[in-house]
């Protein structure tokens, strides 16, 4: 699901090598669930039923793994969930000292050292392999034999080390997006684990892998919102917390990572990002979450950085069960707890590297409202012409969402201009405006333009039940108009209005796309619409102008031509804004309530909303130029 088929080829220079001493590497077990970690686990379940309940969960987890033998007969069938329970069994081993735990763990790992590879072509999955065996090794460690230990060390080194080093098949390493996190992450975790008996080979793999982490994370700077989206940023930080969790625990310090520009605010980008029914994701992100595997690595930085309120945040988005997956072994700290500050705890955050921002009426209450809005650099790794998006949640529902990808292994998925043909990709797939100098028809509206860069301008309160965004969209419609501006304001803790100001040299047709799987029916006017989800009715009103009207939209591209493998967005729907006619300057303002509440009218121009702003007002500059990598994955 992951994987990304465009290569580009990076000329990098680093002048400072890292080096570390591996024969002086601490006694197993050194990668993050040490000795005095267990001791501590042991004694924060005693008096945190919360944790006791993660942990029982946890062994549950594990007495169903340990029921099964693994079988895997090739590593390109490797699954997240194999890494999810030797975490869980070896974890629960640490705990109970009990060998049915570790010698499932220890054949599972023999297993996987005796496979004929590692699937090296597709080193996600080679990096996934080593770490899961790396911790395995390391959390049983007092329980294999020497062979046992010494298979798995030249498993490692020949099934993951050699070709990682090996120039003609890693390609990969040239990688400055997701891909630099986990490949070089897991390799450098399992430098930790053997290479107190493999020094050379281990120092190998750390001035290959180092600097290339190293570039990559400068991409979090300047305030830790991640350039390809939410979802790639939880993928990515699963692996950065577990190596910044195992340099931290084997050395004592995590090689200045933490440092880094941007990685001290990571956290927050981590916990402000996920709503009250599932993440922001814009881009190829899916918003969807089953348990907080991906999240996990914010109680590391919670922890790190003195900051409760991400863990208690992060885990109020989950239910226990959901909570237990292997990293709350390591990464939970019952101090972080109590006080319980959700109640007090900021309810928005803005992210100029990433031109986002969200929302929530409550962190307590998860049928409040939530929002997520974003200006955005479209061209980016993973990247959706999708600049000027929302999300929304309200009653435990998601009433605007963004689809994510479609299929890795559509013709050209990652590729300009082909890329910008897929409806997933489109802007007319995303919540945004498609603006043309002629009608638009379904299915075939007009594209932003990919390489623009589109801050976000202002946010802010204008009282205590508000929040407001203003982003400059400018740039992306370039060609047909003078200026775009978008605003979303949530008011009166109770309604969310979206207004749009455009200005056009010629007369021009803009439609707005609102997608939903909510049921939608569209008054007899077409002024307004009420999208029913379950017992949930909620009412999108048109306020202005007043010949706009709403209309549903084809959603399925494979309506527009013959041979079409693209996703078909079965019950999904567009429910668009469209105008009576081409004009040169409009207006557009919508609002979305819940059906019978009153609607405030609130008519205040974008350009007014910031000195209008009385609370936590933020303004950042026009940023025309992001900071990217010098030659950085892009699609233009
Ligand atoms: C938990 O956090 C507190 C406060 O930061 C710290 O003193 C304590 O050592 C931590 N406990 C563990 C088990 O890491
Ligand atoms: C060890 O764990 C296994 C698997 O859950 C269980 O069946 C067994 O009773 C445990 N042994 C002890 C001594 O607790
Ligand atoms: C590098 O990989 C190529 C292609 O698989 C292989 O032919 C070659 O033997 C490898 N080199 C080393 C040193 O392993
Ligand atoms: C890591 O990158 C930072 C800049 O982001 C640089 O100052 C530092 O020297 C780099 N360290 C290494 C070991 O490459
Ligand atoms: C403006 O650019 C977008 C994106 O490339 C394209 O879809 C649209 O057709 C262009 N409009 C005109 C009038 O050239
Ligand atoms: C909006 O963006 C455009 C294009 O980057 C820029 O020229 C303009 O100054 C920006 N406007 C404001 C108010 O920031
Ligand atoms: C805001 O909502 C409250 C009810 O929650 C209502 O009493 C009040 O009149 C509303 N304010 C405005 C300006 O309509
Ligand atoms: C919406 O609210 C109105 C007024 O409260 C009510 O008459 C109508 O039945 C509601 N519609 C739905 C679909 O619930
Ligand atoms: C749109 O709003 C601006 C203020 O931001 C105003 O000057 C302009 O007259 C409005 N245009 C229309 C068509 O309503
Ligand atoms: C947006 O910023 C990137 C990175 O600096 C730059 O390559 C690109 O040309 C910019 N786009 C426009 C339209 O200026």
């Amino acid at each position: 699901m992951y994987c990304l088929a465009l290569f580009i080829f990076l000329n990098v220079s680093f002048s400072t090598a890292i080096s570390l001493d591996y024969t002086s590497l601490p006694s197993h077990p050194r990668l993050m669930f040490t000795e005095e970690r267990v001791n501590a686990v042991n004694s924060m379940r005693e008096s945190d039923t919360l944790y006791d309940n993660i942990l029982t969960s946890l062994q549950s987890t594990a007495d169903a793994a340990v029921a099964t033998p693994l079988s895997l007969t090739s590593a390109t069938s490797w699954s997240s969930t194999i890494r999810m329970n030797v975490g869980a069994v070896a974890g629960t081993y640490r705990l109970t000292s009990n060998e049915t735990y570790s010698t499932w763990v220890a054949e599972s790992i023999l297993l996987l050292s005796g496979l004929p590879d590692w699937d090296p072509s597709n080193f996600l999955n080679t990096a996934d392999i080593v770490m899961t065996i790396s911790i395995g090794y390391d959390w049983v460690y007092e329980t294999l034999s020497t062979d046992q230990r010494t298979m798995i060390e030249q498993a490692i080194i020949s099934k993951a080390f050699t070709p990682a080093l090996n120039s003609s098949i890693n390609s990969w390493s040239e990688h400055t997006n997701n891909w630099a996190q986990v490949t070089n992450g897991c390799l450098i975790i399992a430098t930790l684990a053997i290479g107190d008996t493999n020094s050379a080979i281990a120092d190998e793999i750390l001035d290959f892998t180092f600097p290339k982490l190293n570039v990559s994370l400068e991409q979090y700077g300047p305030d830790g919102g991640w350039i390809e989206g939410y979802s790639y940023g939880t993928y990515a930080g699963i692996f950065l917390g577990l190596t910044m969790g195992s340099l931290e625990s084997a050395l004592g310090n995590d090689l200045g990572i933490s440092n880094l520009p941007g990685m001290s605010n990571l956290g927050a980008w981590l916990t402000h990002g996920f709503g009250q029914t599932g993440g922001f994701s814009w881009a190829d992100g899916a918003w969807t979450f089953s348990n907080a595997n991906s999240l996990w690595s914010v109680g590391y930085w919670a922890q790190k950085l003195s900051r409760p309120e991400w863990l208690q945040g992060m885990l109020s988005r989950f239910d226990t069960g959901e909570a237990a997956t292997f990293q709350a072994f390591v990464f939970y700290n019952s101090s972080l707890m109590t006080p319980n500050v959700l109640s007090t705890m900021p309810r928005y955050e803005q992210f100029e590297g990433v031109a986002g921002m969200t929302y929530r009426t409550s962190w307590e209450d998860s049928s409040g409202w939530f929002f997520g809005f974003m200006g955005g650099f479209n061209g980016r790794s993973h990247g959706h012409l999708d600049a000027g998006s929302f999300v929304i949640d309200y009653n435990g529902y998601r009433w605007a969402e963004l689809l994510g990808s479609d299929s890795y292994s559509l013709t050209n998925y990652f590729v300009s201009s082909r890329r910008w043909t897929y409806y997933r990709c489109r802007t007319e797939g995303a919540n945004s405006l498609s603006i043309s100098n002629t009608k638009q028809t379904a299915l075939s509206f007009a594209n932003q333009i990919p390489s623009a860069n589109n801050s976000l301008r202002w946010v802010g309160s204008f009282d205590d039940s508000s929040r407001f965004g203003v982003a400059n969209l400018t740039e992306a419609y370039s060609n047909v108009t003078n200026t775009v501006f978008r605003g979303v304001a949530f008011l009166n803790n109770s309604q969310l209005l979206i207004r749009d100001e455009i200005l056009a040299p010629k007369a021009v047709d803009i439609a707005t796309s609102w997608h939903t799987v909510a049921t939608v029916s569209i008054s007899s006017d077409k002024r307004s619409a009420m999208l029913t989800q379950s017992d949930t009715v909620m009412k999108l009103t048109i306020m202005s102008p007043s010949d706009a009207y709403l209309e549903l939209e084809d959603t399925n591209p494979c309506n527009a031509y013959s041979s079409c493998s693209e996703a078909e967005n079965s019950g999904i729907y567009n429910l668009a804004v469209r105008l009576g006619s081409l004009t040169t300057e409009a207006n557009i303002t919508t609002i979305l309530t819940e059906n019978g509440s009153k609607i405030i009218s609130f008519d205040l121009p974008l350009n007014e909303w910031y000195s209008a702003c009385t609370e936590d007002c933020w303004q950042s500059a026009n940023v025309e130029n992001p900071y990217w990598l010098a030659k950085s994955e892009v699609y233009y």
